[in-house]
């Protein structure tokens, strides 16, 4: 199965994250408690906010968008921390010019904490690395993922924003990402199977995780007119079949000097700031700030991921 979702599996993974949030077996009536936990205090809810980057289709930008609008958000002064959870095709550290001596196997085999693989990108992101090539971490076990997904819980520093870089493909690993986040930001391109994957991929997460909102940016179109037809080739078809939001979120050009960027193993953001893409990522930045704090409703929403980095959320 290559840890394809099966659609008799899937609610098992949604029973497994809320009991890993109540710290009881599912099933188990007091699984209830995890809706007071994830609607905590106002102050715990903001200081941390999860947020996925999928797309479906490799090749879409997932990594790219991840990278620069984490960095953007950094730049703009905020906390950022990003995982990449494309584990065994690590390439946020490629991208960034980081040589990880330490990924997130070794946290998985026990031999250091979360927090001793954070490496600091320029402009203060904070990464903490896959590994690449390790064909172990490409067939992780929900187990986990779930205890990737908290151990967030214990760093003692957490950030404003968690920004995660997901594989590509309908995989366990993508569902329990994106289902743990406060928001899932597809990447699309105007490619038909870069809509048709990402349609698929709403289809599976809503269908069978619950996540009702998505947030698309359009990667290397020409202009506005281009992502927002795109926006709406998509929205067509979802809002026939499907029971879910779409938001148009921003779009970033094709941009020859993001491809120099990727060559010099530096984000754009940080190289060139000014150019069409580094301009359009700032400006995403500045759109994800303005997101309203995200509504954690309890089980029907397995936002646990932003509310388990925050420490103050009085569990
Ligand atoms: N806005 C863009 N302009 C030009 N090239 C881009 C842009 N976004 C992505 N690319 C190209 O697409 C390639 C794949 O991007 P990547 O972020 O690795 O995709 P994914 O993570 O979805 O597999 C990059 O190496 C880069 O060459
Ligand atoms: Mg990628």
């Amino acid at each position: 199965m290559n840890g394809t979702i099966a659609m008799d599996q899937a609610w098992g993974i949604k029973d497994m994250l809320s009991a890993m949030i109540s710290h009881t077996e599912p099933g188990d009536s007091n699984t209830h408690q995890a809706s007071s936990l994830l609607t905590g205090s106002a102050t715990a809810r903001r200081q941390c906010r999860a947020i996925a980057v999928a797309g479906g289709k490799g090749g879409v930008g997932k990594s790219t968008m991840a990278v620069n609008l984490g960095m953007s958000l950094s730049m703009a002064g905020h906390q950022v921390m990003l995982l990449d959870a494309d584990m065994g095709l690590a390439n946020v550290d490629v991208l960034l010019g980081l040589a990880p001596t330490r990924h997130i196997g070794h946290f998985l085999e026990g031999e250091c904490q979360l927090e001793d693989l954070l490496m600091t990108a320029p402009r203060g992101l904070q990464v903490i690395p896959a590994g690449s090539g390790a064909r172990r971490l490409a067939q992780l076990d929900r187990g986990e993922y779930a205890g990737i997904i908290r151990a967030f819980e214990e760093l003692s520093q957490p950030p404003r924003y968690l920004l995660v870089d997901t594989a590509a493909g309908l995989t366990d690993s993508v569902a329990m990402f994106a289902s743990a986040a406060d928001d899932v930001v597809l990447v699309v391109c105007d490619e038909p199977a870069s809509i048709t994957d990402a349609y698929a991929l709403i289809k599976v997460l809503s269908r069978d995780f619950d996540v009702r909102r998505f947030r698309m940016v359009a990667n290397m179109v020409r202009n506005e007119t281009e992502a927002r037809q795109l926006h709406h080739k998509l929205t067509r078809v979802s809002d026939r079949f499907l029971d879910v939001v779409i938001d148009f979120t921003g779009w970033v050009p094709h941009d020859e000097r993001l491809r120099q960027a990727i060559k010099r193993q530096s984000a754009v953001v940080d190289l060139w700031p000014s150019s069409r893409s580094g301009l359009a990522f700032k400006k995403l930045a500045g759109a994800v700030d303005t997101w309203a704090e995200p509504e954690r409703t309890g089980q029907d929403r397995i936002a646990f991921f932003g509310n388990r980095v925050a420490p103050a959320a009085g569990y």
